[in-house]
């Protein structure tokens, strides 16, 4: 029996391409695999895994890829629609499936996949409801099939090292963490220039982009909070920006005007193609997603999610986290700091919009509370999110790694559920201005 695993990949999308169906494919070279290439030969997965089919809405995105890969001397995969799904489930029997569709499209694939027995693998976030989150949870029990999240913020250097020292024991029982988290206005604008800027559709960005700090936080903690509680606002997008240029403008007038496009102009972020489906990754489109007829801007009034909100969290342990994001800012990156009992320990990592590193970026302190205090310099790795997603991905295709055992690196469903449950509950406390109990949300009390 071939030990390839055969997988479907449910929705083509950027990440889906670049972390998965590419370096499944053995496509790692970009300049000889005709602008298709993503990583290096370490990310060749080609002889662990198989893609059988792609499901996707857009037909005309599929279909250009395959015509990509025809002209590389490659096979089309098999594309199937979303109303097709169980049907290729049944017929192709793949081995896994794998979820990189918009976030609130998870829950379908995921519950689909283990109705079959199938496995799954899942982009963060599992979902982008505490209720589907629930939902996965109950339909995985009562499956053969298992869902695993790709938390990959779990696996840089640094983010390890914390882990390490803290089950090392080196600063006690943890009492507190503060992390403080910047979005450039770079990276930030990106968001709401995308699908990600519907709540319907992302969770809002206490989902989308905060469960990956949330499961890190809980993860070196090692527990899940009971309650969380928060405040939130649109202050950077949206109609009532303060940045939005006046008068009934088109978008082309609004770019002329804009302090984030002229500011950013030749970042790549801005679409500038109106007329015609807009490109992602690798020059492909997506007529289907972003049609050339409907451009999407910075303060169109369809966005209607927070870019700035601060949160505080219990921890059964007695610990409390206070957190902290906007979406607009100077820099990219964080500052979070974990007391414990006997010291602790604190970590900077941040860039400015220009990628310039900030001072002591990448520097983790170390203080004992009745011994030295140390710094230990940590480097980035190479590869996706800061070497991160080459050792998931190993861990994912070829079977964890000692240090990923040893660590509990990868996420499990329940803790990816609660990594969701803390942003809707987030976003629940911002409306109702009360405390959120999340066993409650998720019905694990
Ligand atoms: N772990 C990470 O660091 C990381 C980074 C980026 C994105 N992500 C996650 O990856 C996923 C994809 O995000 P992206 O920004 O790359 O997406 P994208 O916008 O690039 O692509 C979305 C794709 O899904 C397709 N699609 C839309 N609705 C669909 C449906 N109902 N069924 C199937 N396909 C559908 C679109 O046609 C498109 O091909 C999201 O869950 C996102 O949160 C994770």
């Amino acid at each position: 029996m071939s030990s390839i695993r055969r997988y479907a990949v449910c929705g083509l999308s950027a990440r889906g391409l670049a972390s998965f169906v590419l370096p499944i494919l053995g496509l790692t070279d970009r300049t000889a695999d005709g602008g298709f290439g993503y990583g290096s030969d370490e990310d060749d997965l080609s002889g662990y895994a198989e893609v059988v089919a792609i499901v996707d809405t857009d037909a005309d995105r599929v279909a250009e890829f395959n015509q990509a890969l025809q002209r590389l001397g490659r096979s089309p995969i098999p594309f199937f629609p979303p109303t097709q799904y169980d049907e290729m489930l049944a017929t192709v029997v793949p081995d896994a499936v794998i979820v990189t569709s918009p976030d609130h499209t998870h829950e379908e694939y995921i519950i689909g996949a283990l109705r079959h027995d199938v496995d799954v693998v899942t982009e963060k976030p599992m979902v982008s409801t505490a209720a589907a989150a629930r939902a996965v949870l109950a339909a995985e029990r009562s499956s053969n099939g298992t869902v695993q999240i790709t938390h990959n913020f779990r696996y840089p250097a640094a983010h390890r090292k914390v882990k390490q020292l803290i089950l090392a024991g080196t600063i006690g029982r943890i009492t507190r963490v503060v992390m403080d988290y910047h979005v450039d206005l770079r990276h930030g604008a990106s968001y709401f220039l995308r699908w990600n800027r519907r709540r319907s559709l992302s969770g809002g960005l206490q989902v989308h982009k905060s469960s990956h700090h949330f499961d890190l936080l809980n993860w070196w903690i090692g527990s899940a909070p009971d309650e969380i509680f928060g405040y939130g606002a649109l202050n950077y997008y949206g109609p009532a920006s303060p940045h939005r240029p006046g008068g009934e403008l088109s978008v082309g007038e609004l770019r002329a005007k804009d302090p984030y496009f002229l500011a950013q102009q030749e970042s790549g972020v801005f679409p500038t193609d109106d007329d015609s489906a807009r490109a992602g990754l690798f020059g492909l489109h997506y007529p289907g997603q972003y049609p050339g007829s409907r451009p999407l801007y910075l303060y169109d009034a369809e966005i209607d999610i927070e870019d700035t909100y601060s949160a505080v969290a219990r921890y059964p342990s007695g610990a409390s986290l206070t957190y902290s994001i906007d979406f607009s800012s100077t820099w990219e990156g964080f500052r979070v700091s974990i007391a414990g009992t006997h010291g602790s320990i604190s970590l900077l990592h941040g860039r400015t919009v220009d990628g310039t590193a900030l001072p002591a970026s990448d520097h983790i302190t170390v203080s004992e509370l009745f011994g030295p205090t140390r710094v230990i310099e940590v480097h980035p790795e190479a590869g996706g999110h800061g070497g991160a997603d080459p050792l998931m991905r190993r861990d994912l295709f070829t079977g964890p790694s000692p240090e990923s055992v040893e660590l509990g690196l990868m996420a499990t469903s329940t803790e990816a559920a609660y990594a969701v449950a803390m942003g809707d509950a987030l976003t629940q406390s911002i409306a109702t201005r009360r405390p959120i109990n999340l066993a409650a949300l998720l019905d694990l009390s």
